[in-house]
């Protein structure tokens, strides 16, 4: 083994440990020792108004800031689970078989390793995405709430949603805003063992709010948001600004809410993913996720606020951009962006309801 190796072992290593500490506390203590035959579920994507951007411990996934989401409604991932005799995990995203070297399944292994009651159990995965993949959306957020759902009503744990979520998160940071609809804050906490790291939801509605998948690029990233984060908060200089700006525009976003003011919820997003998009930029060597395109829209979005149209933007970490408008305005943004994809936020996936956190 090579020395990055070993040290790239002995993280794992330490998850595990630390991880399943964690896990313990969580689960309960005596297991229905015959679980369901099957269990389903649903979690839909998420988008942070306000982003998450660094770790302050990379093992529990407990983040520098907290951070605000709204729900993307009927929009996420769907997953089937049930047990498997084959000695191992096998899983299916989208149809297709995952391979079990690729970097999804080995991720999705690891986390049912660390969530599996006993080590003699195998499950199947059957996993799929509602919002295409290229889009930057159907992300790990969705995927690891709707399986933490899933092997909750397997096993019958009963875990309260809160519970639910403190798990998600181990799987990626920002998924555990995707066990509720609507608004979303995940509190960054400050205990060392992230038990009051989690995301609460919000009661704010707002069902004229709607959301503009637009995708310039179909490419998979170069650099994930994990080594991303890294990477910026190591060597950004700008980052040691971050958890103030996220501060300041926490307490914007939520003044915007209460006071259902679109201009400073537009506002407050887009300047928070701009900011964060410097912060990134400012890294040794630069991180870069935008392309001419990405670039492009956002000008267009300018001109088209320029014209009396209000809409924002917002951008994570891929060249992709969401803009946010409201319903009134939905023709006069889909004529200059044509290929956008429409979505309500407010669309409860069960029934096509509005959906709210009350
Ligand atoms: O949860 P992760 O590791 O996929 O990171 C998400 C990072 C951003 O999407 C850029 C921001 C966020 O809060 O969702």
């Amino acid at each position: 083994m090579t020395r990055l190796q070993c040290h790239t072992h002995y993280l794992f290593c330490l998850k595990i440990m630390r991880a399943r500490d964690i896990i313990d506390r969580l689960l309960p203590k005596k297991q229905v020792l015959s679980p369901r035959q099957s269990a389903s579920a649903f979690a839909p994507s998420n988008i942070a108004l306000i982003k998450y951007w660094g770790k302050r411990d990379q093992v529990l996934n407990l983040p520098v800031t907290s951070s605000l989401s709204i729900s993307l409604g009927d929009k996420g991932t769907y997953t089937d689970i049930s047990l498997s005799d084959k000695g191992t995990h096998t899983a299916c995203l989208n149809g297709q078989v995952l391979q079990r070297d690729g970097i999804f399944y080995r991720r999705l292994a690891q986390f049912l390793d660390l969530l599996r009651p006993d080590d003699t159990i195998y499950y199947h995965v059957d996993t799929r995405n509602n919002i295409p993949t290229a889009a930057g959306l159907a992300s790990s957020a969705s995927g690891f709430a709707a399986l933490v759902k899933a092997l909750n009503t397997l096993h019958q744990w009963q875990l309260s949603a809160t519970q639910q979520s403190i798990l998600a998160r181990m799987g990626s940071g920002s998924a555990c805003r995707s066990l509720w609809h609507g608004f979303v804050q995940w509190q960054c906490g400050e205990r060392g063992d992230g038990m009051d790291c989690y995301a609460q939801p919000l009661t704010y509605q707002w069902s004229s709010l709607r959301f503009g998948l637009v995708v310039v690029s179909e490419q998979v990233k170069q650099v994930g948001s994990r080594d991303g984060m890294n990477h910026t908060v190591a060597t950004s200089r700008l980052y040691q600004k971050w958890p103030y700006h996220v501060q300041q525009a926490l307490l914007m976003m939520h003044k915007a809410l209460n006071n259902k003011d679109f201009t400073l919820l537009g506002e407050t997003a887009e300047r928070n993913a701009v900011m964060l998009h410097q912060t990134m930029q400012d890294s040794r060597p630069p991180l870069v996720y935008s392309i001419a395109a990405t670039v492009v829209s956002q000008d267009q979005v300018y001109q088209l606020r320029k014209a009396g149209v209000p809409v924002y933007f917002t951008q994570d970490a891929g060249p992709n951009i969401k803009l946010l408008f409201e319903v009134k305005d939905q023709s006069a943004v889909q004529r200059a962006f044509p290929q956008m994809q429409v979505v309500d936020p407010f669309v409860d996936p069960m029934d096509g309801k509005v959906a709210g956190n009350s």
